[in-house]
């Protein structure tokens, strides 16, 4: 592979020539890693307990990107008891200083790759109407997958306990 060549395919990818990302299943160790990204966003914060035990119990469906062992991007996912087909996407985060180079998207592809999800047919996420970002990744996702994305409403805004939270839209991409 060229130097500043992506394969998307493999476990690594060369962002830029000094630096190589590589996509590993967190370990106990990344979770306050995860947590601390979180914080430094727009994502909505929650307890590193909850990064911890996701590192803990949901390691085979969540990914850590990580620039000389640093965590630079996750995703936090698990595939829903009642639907096998679905891996369902909690939280993806990139660090502000890697955002816009496919990350993310590299990211979701580690994820369905992984051989938990060998039966996953649908990934999905939910989304507020105002995070653009987000909302392109999983656009571009169905369209690299050539498949469909189904906008439909999820979680209403009065089901949060503050008036500060959109509502969440829910992106349910497939089958692949
Ligand atoms: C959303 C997020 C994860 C995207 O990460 P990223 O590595 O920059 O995304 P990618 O480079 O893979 O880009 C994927 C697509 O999103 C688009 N995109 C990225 N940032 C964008 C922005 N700020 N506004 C509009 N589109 C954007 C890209 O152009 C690309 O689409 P395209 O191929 O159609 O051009 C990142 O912006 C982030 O961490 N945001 C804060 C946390 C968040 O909102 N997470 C999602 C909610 S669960």
């Amino acid at each position: 592979m060229m130097k500043g060549e992506v394969n998307i395919n493999s476990q690594t990818a060369t962002l830029k020539p000094s630096s190589t990302v590589t996509f590993e299943k967190p370990t106990l160790e990344d979770g306050a890693a995860m947590w601390e990204l979180v914080n430094n966003s727009t994502l909505d914060q929650n307890s590193a307990y909850k990064y911890i035990m996701m590192c803990e119990h949901f390691a085979e469906t969540c990914v850590v990107a990580k620039e000389d062992d640093k965590v630079v991007g996750f995703v936090t996912a698990f595939i829903p008891p009642e639907r096998q087909d679905v891996v369902f996407v909690w939280q993806i985060g990139v660090d502000a200083s890697q955002r816009g180079k496919g990350l993310a998207s590299k990211i979701l592809n580690e994820l369905i790759s992984r051989e938990a999800c060998r039966d996953i047919r649908f990934l999905q996420a939910t989304v507020t109407p105002s995070n653009k970002a987000s909302q392109s990744l999983f656009k571009r996702f169905a369209r690299e997958k050539q498949t469909k994305c189904e906008v439909s409403e999820c979680f209403k805004e009065e089901l949060f306990p503050s008036d500060e939270h959109e509502e969440e839209l829910s992106y349910l991409i497939g089958p692949f």
